[in-house]
This record gives structure tokens, C-alpha cells and sequence, in this order.
């Protein structure tokens, strides 16, 4: 028994000593883990505590010493936000109160004001084996300088932001199926969409007809890395409709890896340059237009001045012969066709003269809206009924200096090509207008001061014109009206009148819509002339008899001379002939008292005819003088003339006119 109870004994001392050496075994462990973890926690180069549930610092490492400048002692204890925020209790977003109320890992980004800077906090929870919290560990990790970073950049993109929308150039990024991502105010601006608008829409669907098929392809040499940019001048369109002009450029934006991922176009909008472009290359061709008709005004007129003689005599001549022989005559109307084909002769020369600018004009202040009173009455009777004619005419019109029957011809002009672009019936609109032309508009404008003017409108429409024909048709006998029906010298006329009038003329057509012409004259006063009807002379004389008048021919061409002399002995005058300026001053000297009248070309070869008027006058005051001309260069002529008090007919004449002329001195 004895030797039981010594055995029981020494096992349970052996038991007592292995338990003792295995518990020994788990101290020694267990301080050098905790070793160990205090060894972590204090190489943590970051400020980190460890909180209790309260809140309050159980532990701080060594970082979190020195960084907040207390000693662990007074660490310990303090509640974190008393020590990072310097509060009494928790705040909004506290990570601490976060992870306490969720139970996970809270991070944030905030200021640590005992620390001095930007920190990101990462709090987490140290679970115990019932799964709560016991401890939490709180690290703080300065980030100031990335923060700093960061703000540097936003800046930056910001910066840049600020440029991308304000910068005059358009920007845009589209999608590589051409799908408008984003798009800057410049670009907005330019195609008349706000970006919102734009997002979504396809590049297709802004961009002109004629250009798709160039910038398609372009875009697709980038996409699949033909070209890594490309530069076109394209067209947009606008979203009212119109054509918007740009220089585009576009290069692709690529990842890391190289592969495609979106368009960067920027565009400079260059419609204005466009247009003035545009408006320079065609008033380039107005100023050429002007140039080539002034040059073939000088050879007209002279060509139109031998006509004029030409035809006097041969109108004249055939005047004379159907008053002397029967109607029943075989030969009357043959006669009749020569008088017939000399009128309408005159008339061409009457429009080349005025065309040449080589008749005179005779400028008064007038108001543009009177001729049109009496204008209307004749525009009514030469269009058809299915043409309305629509006026507009400004009450307060300004006056202007110009010669109304000149300016009469203009709008008939105009009128009648109107009534011709219409066959089938239209509007006719009729407008006058003050119009200012400011320094910038006229620097578009060659030729043209600026200044005030009148504007006068004729619009129809018609069947308007093709560019070919619009460029051509100031030119004279320019004509699409077939040789029977249109001489081309209507158009060629106006330009020739309104130039006379310092004025300009322009127009605009558009086939099947319509044409207009736009007159500006300039303004005489900036006031409306007071209109004044004028009051047409009656000239019918119930007798072109001359009564035994004695009237001295003064005519250096021979059958010019011939005509008037048979008219003359025709309505019982006597006349006198002389050739030339020598011979006439003989014929004077010696029958003056017989001379009642002295009618003289004003161009013959050896003398003037104003001289030689002036001069017989001095000697005869009561003569009377009548003066022709098929051509008078000088503007000043006839006002000299009519100052003197002698009176003037244009060659050719009209036997009748130049009898009635004859005899109103009587
Ligand atoms: N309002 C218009 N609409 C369409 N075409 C026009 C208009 N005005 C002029 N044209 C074109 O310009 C051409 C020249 O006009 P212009 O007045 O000089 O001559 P015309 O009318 O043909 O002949 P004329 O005036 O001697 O009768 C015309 O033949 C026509 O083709
Ligand atoms: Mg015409």
C-alpha cells in the first residue's frame, strides 16, 4: 500500500512538473509574441493608436509620440477626436463612430490638425472570440503632398476646362461610330446647337452633303492607323439650314495599348472670311463687268453717232416721200417699211446712246417715289393681267439729283424683264427705301462711298436665272430672249443710267424663285423733295406752216443738209444752206435781216456751232437759234446751251419735232 500511495505520489510530481514546463514554455511564447507586436506597432512609421470602445487611446505607437508631441502618458486616456480635432465629442463622419455603428473597416481623408496636414484614416475593429469589438486600431497616414498634388491637378483641369470653353477655336470628341461625345461653346456656337443637343447626334448629321463622303473616309484612314491626322476645309450645316464654312482638324485618341478610342476634332470657323471672300470675287467680276461696258460704251456711242446721222436721213427721206405720194401708190408701203425699220433703227441707237452715257442728262432734285405715280399707269397697261404688282414705297424717302426720264426707262426696263420671267403670271413687287451704307459695308463694295441712298427694289417671281446667264447680263446684247423678241441692251442701259447717277445696282436670283434688283442712288439731301407733278408741256401746233420763215441751215453733212432742206421747202420755209462755219458767216453778213432762224449742227468741221450762234447773236440779238447734234461729248453743252437761251434737237430727229421746235419760237 505503501509503495501505491509513493508511486501515485512521484507520477503526480513528474505530471506537476511537465504541466509547469509546458506552461513556462507558453509564457516564454507568448511575451515573445507580444514582443514581437509591440515591435510591429512601434516600427509603424505612420502615427497609429489603439481605442477603446469609449473611444479612448489604450495605446500609441511610437510615430504617434513624436508626431503629436505629447509623451505616451499623456496620450493615454485621451479620447482620439479630443487629440485630433481638439472636440469634446464626436462629429460628423467620425470613422471611429462609423465603424462603431457598422462594425467595418471605416477609411477617410481629413485634415489632423495636431499633426499638421492631410491624412487618410483607416480605423479597424479588433474582434473578440464572442465576435464584438474590443479594440480598434486607428492609423493616420499623411497624404498632404499627394493632396496637394491632386489639388495642383484639378486646378489644372480646371484651367484647362476653363480654356476648352472659352477658346474661339470649336472643339468636339465623336465617338469612332461618329457619335458627338462632347463638344465646346466655340463649337456649339458655330453649328448652332447646345451640347446637350449635340450628345448623341451623329457627325453625319452636321455635316454638308458635299463634304460626307471626304471626311468619312479621312476618319476611317485614322481609325484604322493610316494617318494619325488630317486637315480639310469643310462645310456644316447650321442648324437653321445654312452652310457654315470651317478648317477642321482631327487626329484619334488611343489608350495605353494603342488601340482607337475617340475623335478629336477642333475647328476654326472662317464663314465670315468665306462669304467676304465670296463677295470680294464677285464684285471682282461686277468691277470688270463695269470696266468691259465702259469700253464698249466709248465704241458705241461713236458708232452710234454715224448711225444717228444715217438714220435722220434715211427716216426723214421716207417721211417726206409717204406725205407726197398716195396711199394707193404700189410703192407706199414699201416706203412705209423703210420709215417703219428707220424707227425701229432709232430707237437701237436712241438705247445704245443712252447705254454710252453719251446723251445728256438733265439732273433735277427729284423724289424717285413721284415717277412711280405716273410710272404705275404705264407698267399696268404692259403687264399682263396675271401679274400683281405690290408697291412699297417710303413715305419719308430722301431726294436724290437725278434725270427722271432716264431713270423712268430704268424701271420700265426692269419691268418689262420682269413681266418676261413671269409668263404665267406672278408678283411684282416695287420698293423704295433710305439705306445707310456704313464704312464696313462699303469696304466690300468697290467703287462705292459710303454714305446715304435711296434704294429702289424690283423683285419678281419668275423663273429667275442660272449663274451663267446672271453673269452675263449687263452685257450688252446679251439676250436669251431670241433675236426677234429682245435686243439685250435693256440691262446694259439701266447699267449705264445708274452708273451716270453715281448709283449702283445689284442682283440676286434664285431659278424657280425669283429675281431682284436692288438700285442705290445716292441721296442729294437727306430730305424728301417736295413733290412737284410736272406739267407736260403741250406741244401740238395746229400748223407746222413756216409762213415764209427764212431759216439758215448751217450742215457740213450732205445729205443730212439735203433732208431738211426738202422738209423746210416742204412747210413753206425759205431757207439758206451753208456747209461750213466760213461760208455761213458770209451768207450772215450779208442777209441777216432776211434770217429769222439759224439752225446748225454744233460740230461742224471748221467751226462750233455755239460760236458761231453767239457770234450772229451779238450782231442780231432777235435771232433765234435751234442747235442739233447726233453727239454731244461734253456734259456741259447742254446746259451751256440752255442757258443761252437756244434750243436743242438730238439727231435723228423727228421732222415733226424739229418743225414744232422751229415754230415755238413763233
Ligand atoms: N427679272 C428677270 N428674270 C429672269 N431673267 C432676267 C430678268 N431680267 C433679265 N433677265 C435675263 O437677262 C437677259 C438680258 O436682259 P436685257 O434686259 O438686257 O435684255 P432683254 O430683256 O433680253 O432684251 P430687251 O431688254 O432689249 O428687250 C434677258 O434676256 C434674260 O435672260
Ligand atoms: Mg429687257
Amino acid at each position: 500500500m505503501g509503495m501505491i500511495t509513493g508511486g501515485i505520489f512521484i507520477l503526480l510530481i513528474i505530471i506537476i512538473f511537465l504541466i509547469k514546463k509546458q506552461v513556462n514554455k507558453k509564457t516564454v511564447e507568448l511575451k515573445k509574441s507580444r514582443k514581437e507586436w509591440e515591435e510591429i506597432f512601434q516600427a509603424i512609421g505612420q502615427p497609429t493608436l489603439i481605442l477603446g470602445k469609449n473611444y479612448r487611446i489604450l495605446n500609441a505607437n511610437k510615430a504617434a509620440v513624436k508626431k503629436t508631441g505629447l509623451k505616451l502618458d499623456q496620450l493615454k486616456n485621451k479620447k482620439c477626436y479630443d487629440l485630433y480635432h481638439n472636440n469634446n465629442n464626436t462629429f460628423k463622419n467620425c470613422p471611429v463612430k462609423m465603424l462603431l455603428e457598422s462594425n467595418k473597416k471605416q477609411v477617410i481623408q481629413r485634415q489632423l490638425h495636431i499633426l499638421g496636414g492631410y491624412y487618410m484614416v483607416t480605423v479597424t475593429p479588433i474582434i473578440n472570440k464572442h465576435g464584438e469589438i474590443d479594440k480598434i486600431i486607428h492609423i493616420a497616414i499623411n497624404i498632404t503632398e499627394r493632396k496637394k498634388m491632386e489639388n495642383k491637378l484639378k486646378q489644372e483641369e480646371q484651367r484647362f476646362r476653363r480654356i476648352y470653353e472659352h477658346m474661339g477655336v470649336g472643339i468636339a470628341s465623336v465617338s469612332l461610330d461618329f457619335i458627338f461625345e462632347n463638344a465646346n461653346q466655340a463649337y456649339c456656337d458655330m453649328i448652332g446647337y447646345n451640347e446637350k443637343e449635340l450628345r448623341g447626334k451623329s457627325l453625319k448629321d452636321v455635316t454638308h452633303k458635299d463634304d460626307l463622303e471626304k471626311l468619312l473616309k479621312e476618319l476611317n484612314k485614322l481609325k484604322t492607323g493610316i494617318n494619325e491626322h488630317f486637315r480639310m476645309e469643310r462645310k456644316y450645316i447650321h442648324k437653321e439650314g445654312h452652310t457654315v464654312y470651317g478648317i477642321l482638324d482631327v487626329s484619334i485618341v488611343k489608350d495605353k495599348k494603342g488601340a482607337p478610342q475617340y475623335f478629336l476634332g477642333s475647328v476654326v470657323d472662317i464663314t465670315e472670311r468665306k462669304i467676304a471672300q465670296k463677295e470680294k470675287n464677285k464684285l471682282q467680276k461686277q468691277l470688270l463687268q463695269s470696266q468691259k461696258l465702259e469700253s464698249i460704251g466709248t465704241l458705241t456711242g461713236g458708232i452710234a453717232h454715224d448711225f444717228n446721222n444715217m438714220i435722220t436721213v434715211i427716216k426723214g427721206t421716207a417721211d417726206l416721200l409717204l406725205k407726197k405720194i398716195k396711199k394707193d401708190d404700189k410703192s407706199y408701203g414699201n416706203i412705209e417699211n423703210i420709215y417703219k425699220s428707220a424707227v425701229k433703227a432709232e430707237n437701237l441707237t436712241k438705247k445704245l446712246l443712252l447705254f454710252s452715257r453719251k446723251k445728256e442728262m438733265e439732273f433735277e432734285e427729284i423724289n424717285i417715289n413721284d415717277i412711280f405715280d405716273d410710272l404705275i399707269e404705264i407698267l399696268n397697261r404692259l403687264i399682263s393681267e396675271n401679274i400683281t404688282i405690290k408697291t412699297d414705297l417710303a413715305d419719308d424717302l430722301w431726294s436724290i439729283s437725278g434725270d427722271s426720264n432716264h431713270l423712268e426707262q430704268v424701271l420700265i426696263n426692269l419691268a418689262i424683264n420682269a413681266r418676261d420671267a413671269m409668263p404665267e403670271g406672278g408678283k411684282l413687287y416695287i420698293r423704295t427705301k433710305n439705306e445707310v451704307i456704313t464704312e464696313s459695308r462699303s469696304e466690300k463694295i468697290p467703287h462705292v462711298t459710303p454714305g446715304n441712298y435711296v434704294r429702289i427694289d424690283i423683285e419678281d417671281t419668275g423663273k429667275g436665272m442660272e449663274k451663267n446667264i446672271l453673269d452675263n447680263i449687263f452685257d450688252p446684247f446679251f439676250t436669251t430672249k431670241g433675236r426677234s423678241k429682245g435686243t439685250g441692251m435693256g440691262l446694259s442701259v439701266v447699267h449705264g443710267i445708274i452708273k451716270n447717277h453715281k448709283g449702283f445696282i445689284n442682283v440676286y436670283s434664285e431659278v424657280d424663285e425669283g429675281t431682284i434688283f436692288k438700285i442705290y442712288l445716292p441721296v442729294s439731301t437727306k430730305k424728301a423733295s417736295p413733290s412737284v407733278k410736272k406739267v407736260k408741256k403741250n406741244k401740238k401746233y395746229k400748223s407746222l406752216d413756216g409762213r415764209g420763215t427764212t431759216i439758215l441751215i448751217v450742215e457740213d453733212e450732205k445729205d443730212v443738209l439735203n433732208l431738211i432742206e426738202d422738209v423746210l421747202k416742204n412747210y413753206n420755209y425759205n431757207y439758206i444752206s451753208a456747209e461750213t462755219g466760213k461760208k455761213a458767216k458770209e451768207i450772215f453778213r450779208e442777209k441777216m435781216n432776211e434770217i429769222d432762224v439759224l439752225l446748225s449742227d454744233i460740230i461742224i468741221t471748221d467751226y462750233n456751232g455755239i460760236e458761231l450762234a453767239d457770234e450772229f447773236k451779238k450782231i442780231k440779238p432777235d435771232l433765234e437759234v435751234v442747235l442739233t447734234s447726233g453727239y454731244s461729248n461734253d456734259k456741259f453743252i447742254y446746259s451751256k446751251i440752255k442757258e443761252k437761251g437756244y434750243s436743242f434737237i438730238q439727231k435723228p430727229f423727228d421732222i415733226k419735232d424739229m418743225l414744232e421746235l422751229i415754230r415755238e419760237k413763233f
